[in-house]
């Protein structure tokens, strides 16, 4: 599958040691950890389990290689002690709970989101670290409630986290980079309010049908492209705690069913229209000014490189032929 993480390989001269990615089994996190490790960047890969299921359907029999660390990011106590075992120089913070989790366990929520990124804060500022990326979420929109944007736990924690940095930085000056991220989409995108198109991608490689609950224009962020941007932060040291949205580009899901149907004339995935309630055009160019050059993947190549992945990882016998 290198084909995926090529357009995303980079200069490993710019790093100096060893990168902590936290919740590196996720969607974003495998791909952060794929790209790391294909540009030789050396990494301690950080989540719950040793499960690397969705890094392999990046890195094939490589992941195998990665140095794996397990903890739950509230334990603090643990991430000093790998921090200090591996001597970490950089953290891309990802552990998270999504959604539909803090919904059904808001003080579980609460723990992951609001107290695990202040132990990689209290990280950062104990070992001097300047190189911290963190994902805060388009969510934060939907803050204070009454707007257009959905309203959630998840987008309340995730602003706490916006704002714990800038205090962070104000009091202490531990530099970071919080990135907003709005839809994902591709190989490992499986759970989350917006999971749906990558699903129906899957569900279209295995002749399957599918219904995405929403449709209208959303923005369409290629997993890809989010962990370079993640990986790009932390390419220098940081100044100040700027936080910026990253939402790819922006298109209809019907666009991006048309664009389905020329790679897979039979499909059976249809959209039941609902708009989604979270801004599908954020403007990308704040982020871009900040971090400079990093790849942007159009939606008519991320769609096809995300269903060529999955044929494969089917044929391949990685990825179970039915749901
Ligand atoms: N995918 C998106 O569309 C999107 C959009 C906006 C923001 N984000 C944010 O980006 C980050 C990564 O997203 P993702 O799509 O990879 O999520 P994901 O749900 O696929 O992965 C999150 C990972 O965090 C790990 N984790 C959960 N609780 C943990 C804990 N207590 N200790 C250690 N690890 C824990 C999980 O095991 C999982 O591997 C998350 O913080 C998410 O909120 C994602």
């Amino acid at each position: 599958m290198d084909f995926l993480t090529d357009p995303f390989l980079l200069d490993a001269s710019s790093f100096d040691g060893p990168v902590l990615v936290t919740g590196a089994g996720g969607c974003i996190g495998a791909w952060v950890v794929a790209i790391l490790a294909r540009s030789g960047i050396p990494l301690v890969a950080f989540d719950l389990q040793d499960n690397r299921t969705r890094p392999s359907l990046l890195l094939g029999d490589a992941a195998a290689d990665l140095t794996w660390e397990t903890g739950d990011i509230t334990d603090s106590a643990r991430l000093f002690e790998i921090c200090d075992k591996h001597g970490i120089r950089a953290v891309i913070h990802l552990a998270g709970l999504m959604v539909p989790f803090c919904k059904a366990d808001p003080a579980a929520g609460a723990r992951v989101n609001v107290e695990g990124t202040i132990n990689v804060l209290e990280l950062a500022r104990q070992r001097g670290l300047k190189r911290l990326a963190y994902a805060s979420s388009s969510a934060i929109h939907g803050m204070p409630p009454g707007g257009p944007t959905i309203a959630t736990l998840y987008g309340a924690y995730k602003l706490a986290n916006e704002n714990t940095a800038q205090v962070y930085w104000l009091d202490w000056q531990v530099p970071s980079v919080g990135i907003r991220p709005n839809v994902v989409y591709g190989v490992g995108r499986d759970q989350g309010m917006t999971s749906e198109f990558s699903v129906g991608l899957l569900r279209a490689a295995r002749g399957e049908a599918h219904e995405i609950s929403f449709g209208g224009p959303v923005s369409w962020l290629y997993a890809g492209e989010a962990a370079a941007a993640f990986i790009t932060a932390i390419a220098r040291d940081g100044d100040g705690a700027p936080v910026f949205d990253l939402n790819g580009s922006c298109m209809s899901v019907e666009q991006g069913l048309e664009i389905l149907s020329h790679l897979a004339p039979n499909h059976s995935v249809s959209t039941a229209g609902n708009p989604l309630p979270i801004p599908p055009d954020l403007d990308d160019a704040p982020i871009r000014a900040h971090l400079g050059s990093y790849p942007s993947i159009p939606p008519e190549q991320g769609i096809r490189e995300s269903l060529q992945a999955f044929r494969q990882l089917i044929a391949d016998g990685v990825l179970p032929a039915q749901s």
